[in-house]
């Protein structure tokens, strides 16, 4: 099966620097396609650049947030995975074997991850690092299933895992047209719930990354850059 990442991205000063660092790992993973969706009114130049330089399969689609969703305390990047799963909806057929995996642009993920979940049947789970206000986060698995988890955060949530700790078989996104992510009454942490709400039950999720024991992948977040000197212009403007 074919992975698709979807990577939700906007303009910053480090977004060319995490898509890089996003490519190099990409590029070791075989059968892989690169479904990227740009928070803008357009493709930006730079996005486009990138890409066609990467050496990656990819698509590269846009939507804008609407304006009054860009506040503190809303969840982030609701429309631009909706728009990558429309995609994929629209694109590829019950023919195609695939698994879905939303790839933000700001984490950190290890090559072996993606062997683990390119077996997934349904939708498979495993251990998070460096969230929830924890070392890491994890599903709790007994006989192969999964009886519990491991959070320090909002213990309640039908599924208390980040984005970056499940993926979807690309025939259960297909079967399950209407499942999207929903930004009204979706709090913080509760977009990854609704989700799966919609397409799965925890008696049915598949444990990975041995029994959910192994770290593989970490949710780092980036330091906003200091331009605090950024008064005079170089003569060139370099893309940075
Ligand atoms: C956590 C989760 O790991 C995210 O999957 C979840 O979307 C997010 O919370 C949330 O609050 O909704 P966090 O590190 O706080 O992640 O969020 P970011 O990494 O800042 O954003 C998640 C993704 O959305 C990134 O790929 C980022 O590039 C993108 N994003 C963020 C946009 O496309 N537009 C924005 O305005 C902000
Ligand atoms: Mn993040």
């Amino acid at each position: 099966p074919t992975i698709y990442a979807i990577t939700p991205t906007y303009r910053r000063a480090v977004q060319k620097a995490e898509l890089t660092r996003l490519s190099n790992t990409f590029r070791l993973v075989p059968s892989f396609h690169w479904i990227v969706v740009e928070d803008s009114n357009a493709r930006t130049e730079l996005v486009s650049r990138f890409l066609a330089r990467s050496g990656l399969q990819y698509t590269h689609l846009y939507v804008p947030t609407p304006r009054r969703y860009k506040r503190p305390g809303m969840p982030r990047a609701t429309e631009q995975r909706n728009a990558a799963l429309g995609w994929l909806r629209t694109h590829r057929s019950p023919k195609d074997s695939g698994v879905v995996f939303f790839a933000d642009d700001d984490n950190t993920y290890s090559v072996e991850l993606f062997d683990e979940m390119r077996t997934t049947q349904r939708v498979s789970v495993w251990p998070v690092g460096l969230v929830g206000g924890r070392r890491y986060e994890r599903p709790l698995v007994d006989k192969g299933r999964v009886v519990g988890w491991y959070t320090g955060w909002k213990a309640n949530r039908p599924f208390p895992i980040d984005m970056a700790g499940f993926a979807v078989n690309l025939q259960v996104v297909l079967r399950s047209p209407r499942a999207l992510f929903k930004r009204l009454g979706s709090k913080p942490g509760m977009q990854e719930s609704d989700f799966l709400k919609q397409i799965t039950r925890v008696d049915e999720l598949e444990p990975r990354a041995a029994n959910c024991t192994q770290v593989l992948v970490w949710h780092t977040r980036t330091e906003k850059v200091n331009l605090g000197n950024e008064r005079w212009k170089d003569s060139v403007q370099i893309e940075v």
